[in-house]
């Protein structure tokens, strides 16, 4: 199967309101699916629940044809998913390399010998920080740019080695400058596993993504590539407009 991950008809309620309605999505291998929608159309809620933070009332969520629905967000992150950009996880007071090694942890903490652990350990984080161009490797998180930091995350992501990104708004506070920077790293990361990509700055979805997905009120009203979604006429009269 080619699906790396497919949700299917998850439902959320708060209260009385359906944040999702019967939602169903999936992410090919070597994609970038892009779900794009108003504020409070659910986008967060259902990365939520495809990462595990959130159980959903109804649906299933499978990751590489396993039915992950019930799995912890631990448990979920062992198997592969990889979580950046929401509640960000750096350790402020930790070196950017220090920060990278805490992500590689999680895979290479079965090596007994410290020593030998702790070589492994820098080796991945190098190479995650060469791979997303962050030379500051020795500078404290804290004293990172904003933009280095969402480099930083998506570091500490890949030396995680996961088989699937989720992100939620990636570009959210970075500028023109920072956003520019960081597309064709996020375009690149598809290589390594494919992204399920949450924004609103809409020249970054449609450069990059593969399919858009488009969210309003709790319900996925279009699946589509690029083109089909701008010509779409529910999205233009629901979200895009005249864009
Ligand atoms: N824990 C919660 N309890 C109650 N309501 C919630 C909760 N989380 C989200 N909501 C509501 O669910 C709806 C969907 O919220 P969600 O955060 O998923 O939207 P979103 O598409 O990510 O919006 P944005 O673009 O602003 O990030 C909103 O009306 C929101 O207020
Ligand atoms: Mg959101």
């Amino acid at each position: 199967m080619s699906e790396v991950l497919a949700a299917d008809g998850l439902t959320k309620r708060f209260g009385a309101l359906l944040a999702s309605d019967g939602v169903s999505i999936d992410v090919r291998a070597g994609e970038i699916h892009a779900v794009i929608g108003p504020n409070g159309a659910g986008k967060s809620t259902l990365i939520a629940q495809i990462s595990g933070a959130l159980a959903p009332d109804a649906g299933t969520v499978r990751l590489n044809g396993a039915d992950v629905t019930r799995w912890s967000v631990a448990r979920r992150a062992k198997a592969g998913l990889a979580r950046t950009f929401q509640v960000s996880a750096l350790a402020l007071e930790a070196t950017a390399e220090e920060n990278v090694m805490l992500g590689a942890l999680g895979r290479d903490g079965g090596l007994r010998h410290r020593t030998a652990r702790n070589a492994a350990l820098r080796d991945a984080a190098r190479a995650a920080l060469d791979r997303v161009g962050l030379a500051a490797r020795g500078t404290p998180a804290s004293d990172l740019s904003h933009g280095q930091r969402r480099q930083l995350e998506v570091a500490v992501a890949l030396a995680q080695r996961p088989r699937l990104f989720l992100m939620d708004e990636p570009m959210a506070g970075l500028g023109a400058e920072g956003t520019r920077r960081l597309t064709p790293l996020l375009d690149g990361l598809r290589a390594e596993a494919p992204i399920l990509l949450v924004e609103h700055d809409m020249d970054a979805v449609f450069a990059l993504a593969d399919r858009i997905t488009v969210l309003v009120a709790g319900r996925a009203i279009a699946t589509g590539t690029p083109s089909a979604i701008r010509a779409d006429a529910d999205v233009r009269a629901a979200y895009l407009g005249d864009g």
